[in-house]
């Protein structure tokens, strides 16, 4: 059977729900509790999913072949799945998914002779057993029910794929933590004790959020991010904490079309308390886009654009209660740590800065 997308994404789904329950079943039943395997919150292993294409797709070319031939091909796509798989888990989530390094014939914890004995015969049971009867299933089910399973599980895997790369991505040691927030704290200070950026504090923003918090918000996630990808660092700081350096209640009150507008006017405002890089006047400048069509000159712009978009977008959304002074969200939570760590050890911090 020659599958369309549809047939290609149903598959993913289902045999990667599959796996999942083939792995919790023999991973609980060896430890005697239950064992959620896997990188991802949910029931479903991608890896499963994705064996079980590449299994299809060789079945599907290899038709009347000999079976040593077909047996090689197995072994290559569940071994080679395995290890490049492990190998990914490790180098990008730091995460030892399994580790065969007590079986005899391993490669690194990775693959092991055992295994990949298992899984090729897993490889011809699922040819011969396995197939043939979900083919038959998947040709009664109606292409509405098929969208419907398809479009939810694909979905839910993908944001939940997402969710962990973001988390894992931005977690990082609490030596390389502390490191990271004594950085953040040189950089911000002394605008944050200027009276011109201060004076935010007295200036509502979003959902009862002060501006000062906000610029706070987008200047402490941006620079994680800048961190994750070796970026400059003190002008996403410095550009994001004036992204919004306005003082007017723009609910209330401002220029017409403030959206397209008050970049502008904080970029003016900015230029009045300190001296600006090239690129922190493009992080001001470029923070709306892409409702200001000009797109950002740099990456660090770019950024804290997405940033701001995304702190402004939860704020309105409450996806989660803000509380001003309480650690209510992963970034308050960083920047709550932040300033518990500055007035714990404000001599850690300059007083002044030459550019400011
Ligand atoms: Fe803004
Ligand atoms: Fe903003």
């Amino acid at each position: 059977m020659k599958p369309d997308i549809l047939d290609i994404l149903i598959s993913f789904s289902s045999f990667s729900i599959f796996g999942w329950m083939l792995e919790v079943s023999y991973r609980s039943l060896r430890n005697k509790r239950f064992v959620n395997p896997g990188l991802l919150k949910g029931p479903y292993l991608i890896l499963y999913g994705a064996g079980a294409l590449m299994l299809m797709g060789s079945v599907y070319l290899l038709q009347g072949s000999h079976l040593a031939t077909k047996a090689l091909v197995y072994l290559a796509i569940t071994t080679g799945l395995e290890l490049v798989s492990g190998f990914m888990a490790q180098y990008f989530f730091q995460v030892r998914l399994w580790d065969y390094s007590d079986q005899r014939f391993n490669y690194k914890g990775y693959i092991c002779l055992k295994f990949s004995v298992y899984f090729l015969l897993l490889a011809f049971a699922f040819e011969y057993l396995v197939l043939p009867i979900y083919q038959d299933i998947l040709i009664r089910v109606s292409p509405a029910v098929k969208g419907l399973f398809a479009g939810v599980t694909v979905s839910a895997i993908l944001a939940d794929f997402l969710m962990v790369s973001v988390k894992r991505f931005l977690s990082v040691t609490s030596g390389d933590e502390a490191m990271m927030e004594t950085e953040f704290i040189k950089t911000a200070r002394p605008l944050l004790e200027h009276p011109g950026v201060a004076r935010l504090s007295q200036c509502e923003h979003h959902r009862g959020k002060t501006r000062l918090e906000h610029v706070k918000e987008v200047a402490y996630l941006s620079f994680l991010w800048g961190k994750r990808f070796s970026l400059d660092c003190d002008s996403i700081v410095r550009g994001a904490l004036l992204h919004d350096l306005f003082y007017y209640d723009w609910l209330r009150e401002g220029p017409r079309l403030h959206g397209f507008r008050h970049h502008n006017i904080a970029l003016k405002n900015a230029r009045t308390i300190t001296s600006l890089s090239q690129k922190e006047e493009d992080i001001i400048k470029r923070h709306m886009w892409p409702l200001t069509v000009i797109p950002p000159r740099y990456v660090e712009s770019l950024i804290v654009s997405l940033v701001d978009t995304f702190c402004c977008a939860r704020d309105y959304a409450c996806l989660k209660k803000h509380d001003k002074t309480a650690k209510a969200t992963a970034v308050f939570v960083g920047y709550g740590h932040v300033e518990a760590v500055w007035q714990s050890n404000p001599q850690a911090c300059p007083q002044g800065t030459d550019r400011l």
